[in-house]
């Protein structure tokens, strides 16, 4: 995600009470060695439960019974080079870059290095700013579906001139360049490529057509003039992580949507708390789409913030926004599913001092993919997380008419909670967390872990203090907390500690020392368990505060390897100057891995002058009149051995 929105994005003045008061960080060190202690490997329940509503392989989404976590490779030192660095042994290679044809037949436009291509071209092309990304087998481990996010646009470098002068024909371009793109590729001779044309090939924008489901369907507060009905909203945007649904689809998360909206009046107290700004966050969408103008489409806002499904192996069918899931600054959303086969899905919104949520589907999964669970994520109960001291924790469940959301609270029914779900959280005293990114599902242990990647703002003047969850005032570097659940995954109540607080011992501030064992890291955003439970992490630090500071001896944004029952650490690779490193998946059989690399050479303002787009970096092709490209990166092993042996 970019800086400067995430800065901005600071918006929950509640007042809700911060009941967690004390940090003690001797006892969460005693909580670590316990939880160590308790992670042994065992079956995994989920299993049949899963296999019996899967399509393809479950690569990425939990532990094999009986292969305890093991970390073969050599680390490698902290980089700052231009360049994607991997241990000694495996290769990384780019594809899928920004701008190439994602496959549509007939409709193929070649990417032209000036940043020519029109908004018609970027539709059918990969976005911008790969972000979340999926495995969707077609042919196990040799063929199948790549499932991406494009999360934003850095309009100094989509088009030539930047944003001077400012065009309708720019903002379609824009907009064409966000979204979600399925990809077919294969292994052939060894090596990895797209499939063009594919009947697979798709790309979703902030343009496309998405179904509406669950309770805020057809609510007065997502009607438009547009859709009186309320019922199909258009485009996706800010997609952020993603996640692999047991039943074969993907989730992705719309994440700081709210900074493409621009109110010419003063934002509402509905609008402000969600993070409207009058003038906007700075891509000016409004200027020449009046969708985007509060003002004059006050409901269009409230159609946007939501988890969207979308089943890639159907090229006919319509996305849809699940509602029931609440709205929030989504960074994803993951699925665990209970014993009796009920979908649990958590998710996180990634902005200071807002919240972590989890959604308990009333129905089971059923065999037969996304059609046979068209609605299984409309119907259900959403919780928001509580850490109190001591370890625990309980999910508020969030329903209209229950204790504090009641009608006169602005709370007539359950589509008035999903759609204010910030209010309706602060309202049940839910813990304001440091930026929750993505998650992670051990389904052997059934610990589940959330990143938080930083939070500058907390213990700061008239800014929510330290608590036992987040207890480093000025968090500049993050940290992952865990939690297990009270018997099966839709458990009330749950224990908790942190798997680490990130950071550099070497820092003089003791809040950004951290106590990583291992490599150095901060800021973690991405992570994932491959099917060896292995805990992978990846990081977005600032471009602004990269190998400076409290960050001198971090290097670049990195991914790194973590045993998660003793917490060693090794870093696996490291990306080239000012990019995130980000999304995680493997195929089923382990010995692929694809990666995303997120704005390289990105400029401290995030916004590149277009007169010089390959100041910071000009990975990955380094072409002398190219830019810079976000794309995929395959990682193998030599040996064709699998990742991180
Ligand atoms: Fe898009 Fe929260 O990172
Ligand atoms: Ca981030
Ligand atoms: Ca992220």
């Amino acid at each position: 995600m970019a800086k400067d929105f995430s800065q901005m994005e600071d918006s929950n003045r509640s007042s809700n009470p911060s009941i967690h008061d004390v940090s003690d960080p001797a006892r969460r060190m005693v909580l670590r060695g316990g939880a160590a202690a308790a992670l042994s490997p065992m079956l995994a329940p989920l299993a049949a439960a899963m296999a019996a509503g899967l399509s393809g392989g479950l690569a990425g989404c939990g532990t094999m019974p009986g292969s305890g976590p093991r970390i073969g490779f050599t680390p490698i030192a902290a980089s700052a080079a231009d360049r994607i660095t991997v241990p000694p042994g495996y290769t990384a290679t780019a594809f899928l870059l920004w701008g190439e044809p994602v496959g549509v037949p007939g409709n193929m436009p070649a990417f032209r290095d000036d940043a020519g291509n029109s908004a018609a071209d970027q539709a059918v092309q990969m976005g911008m700013h790969h972000d979340g990304i999926h495995y969707y087998p077609l042919d196990g481990s040799r063929r199948g579906l790549l499932v991406m996010n494009h999360e934003y646009t850095d309009d100094g470098l989509l088009h030539a001139g930047g944003m001077v002068p400012w065009t309708a024909e720019k903002v379609r371009k824009s907009q064409a360049a966000h979204g979600v793109s399925v990809s077919e590729v294969e292994l052939k001779d060894g090596r990895w490529q797209a499939v063009r044309p594919s009947r697979y090939a798709r790309r979703f924008t902030a343009s496309s057509p998405f179904a509406i489901g669950g309770p805020a369907a057809g609510h007065a507060l997502m009607r438009t003039a547009a859709d009186p009905a309320g019922r199909l909203a258009l485009g996706t945007f800010n997609n952020c992580a993603s996640g692999m649904t047991p039943w074969g689809t993907y989730l992705s998360g719309e994440e700081n949507f709210i900074g493409y909206f621009s109110s010419a009046d003063q934002p509402t107290a509905h609008e402000r708390r969600w993070g409207m700004r009058k003038n906007g966050w700075g891509y000016r969408w409004h200027e020449h789409d009046d969708r985007f103008d509060a003002v004059k489409n006050p409901n269009e806002a409230n159609r946007h913030g939501w988890v969207v499904e979308i089943d890639p192996y159907d090229p006919a069918s319509t996305p849809v926004k699940r509602t029931a899931l609440g709205r929030a600054a989504h960074e994803g959303a993951w699925v665990a599913v209970t014993k009796d086969g009920r979908a649990v899905v958590y998710s996180g919104e990634d902005a200071r001092f807002e919240y972590i949520y989890k959604f308990v589907s009333r129905d089971r999964i059923r065999p037969g993919g996304g059609k046979a669970n068209a609605e299984l994520l409309d119907h259900g109960t959403l919780y928001v997380a509580r850490f109190d001291a001591g370890g625990r924790g309980r999910w508020i469940p969030m329903r209209a008419g229950e204790g504090p959301l009641t009608a006169a609270a602005g709370f007539a029914d359950q589509g008035e909670v999903v759609i204010k779900s910030r209010q309706a959280s602060d309202l049940l005293g839910a813990t304001k967390m440091d930026r929750p990114e993505w998650l992670a599902i051990d389904t052997a242990t059934r610990w589940v872990y959330c990143t938080l990647t930083n939070n500058t703002a907390r213990g700061q003047p008239g800014q929510p203090g330290v608590d036992a969850a987040n207890p480093r005032a000025n968090n500049t570097m993050g940290q992952i907390i865990r939690w297990k659940e009270d018997g099966d995954f839709d458990g009330e109540g749950f224990e908790w500690n942190h798997l680490v607080l990130a950071g550099d011992p070497a820092n003089e501030r003791p809040e950004a020392k951290g106590n990583i064992k291992g490599d150095l890291y901060g800021c973690p955003d991405g992570i994932a368990f491959d099917n060896r439970g292995v805990l992978w992490i990846q990081t977005d630090v600032f471009a602004s505060q990269m190998n400076r500071g409290e960050f001198q001896r971090i290097g670049n944004n990195q991914m790194l390897a973590c045993d998660p029952g003793t917490a060693e650490t090794r870093r696996f690779l490291t990306g080239p100057v000012n990019c995130e490193i980000t999304g995680a998946c493997w195929t089923p059989d382990g010995r692929t891995l694809f990666i995303n690399v997120q704005h390289p050479g990105e400029t401290p303002s995030e916004r590149s002058n277009p007169e010089e787009p390959r100041r910071f970096s000009n990975w990955p092709e380094f072409k002398p009149d190219g830019r810079p490209r976000s794309a995929t990166v395959v990682i193998r092993k030599d040996d064709g051995g699998p990742i991180g042996t």
